[in-house]
């Protein structure tokens, strides 16, 4: 979700405004994805890099994914099952707060039952990190290092394949997301940030999917 720094600047807020933006604009998008019958919807939140960002800004965005997993009420009005994927909290090195944890415990807790869309959303996600555990998971649990064994043992091995990825703000360039899941997937390009990514750009999204 790109670009939230550079809508608030160019509208002269702080990038937390961009973020504030970025959030509702999430919660927005759920609601139109569901009316698509989008099956799985994963979304970048907060990567494994992210944490070198002014401190202001970095509690102002775990802020933003406590309240984004606290949207539980709506979520089970949508029948959306919601995921998280990320290094696991115990991780040498893993930072996420306490209070993150619990959202996050609670919401994908809360929302189990949901058979409808499912919402995932990566925080302290690097696709790197992901396949490193991956493969020393496999080797811990006795399994020769192989294709189907890596794939057994990523953060969710239940998401399918990806078949779109969208990349906002014109970035054209593959970042740490997904890397193995990704493969063979078409790749949505917008100039538009990503408070501005709306539903005319999912379809447009969805279309190359399908293509
Ligand atoms: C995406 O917006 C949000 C996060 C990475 C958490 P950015 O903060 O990357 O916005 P730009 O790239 O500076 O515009
Ligand atoms: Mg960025």
């Amino acid at each position: 979700m790109d670009g939230n720094g550079r809508w608030a600047k160019r509208r002269g807020l702080p990038r937390t405004a961009g973020h504030t933006e970025g959030e509702e604009n999430l919660a927005a998008l759920v609601r139109v994805a569901v009316t698509r019958n989008v099956g799985w919807l994963t979304v970048f939140g907060f990567s494994t890099e992210n944490w070198v960002r002014p401190r202001t800004e970095v509690r102002h965005i775990l802020g933003l994914h406590r309240r984004l997993f606290g949207r539980v009420e709506e979520l089970n009005q949508l029948n959306v099952q919601v995921k998280w994927m990320g290094r696991p909290f115990d991780t040498p090195g893993a930072r996420t707060p306490k209070y993150v944890q619990r959202a996050i415990r609670k919401a994908v807790a809360d929302t189990a039952q949901n058979t409808g869309m499912v919402l995932t959303v990566a925080f302290d996600y690097g696709s790197r990190a992901e396949l490193v555990q991956a493969a020393l998971d496999a080797r811990r649990d006795g399994e020769i290092v192989s294709e189907s064994s890596i794939s057994n043992h990523l953060y969710l091995p239940e998401l399918p394949p990806v078949d779109v990825v969208v990349r906002t703000s014109g970035e054209r360039r593959i970042s740490n997301f997904m890397l193995w899941q990704i493969v063979g997937a078409r790749v949505y390009f917008t100039e538009r940030t990503w408070p501005e990514f709306g539903a005319a750009e999912l379809d447009a999204a969805l279309a190359l999917a399908a293509s």
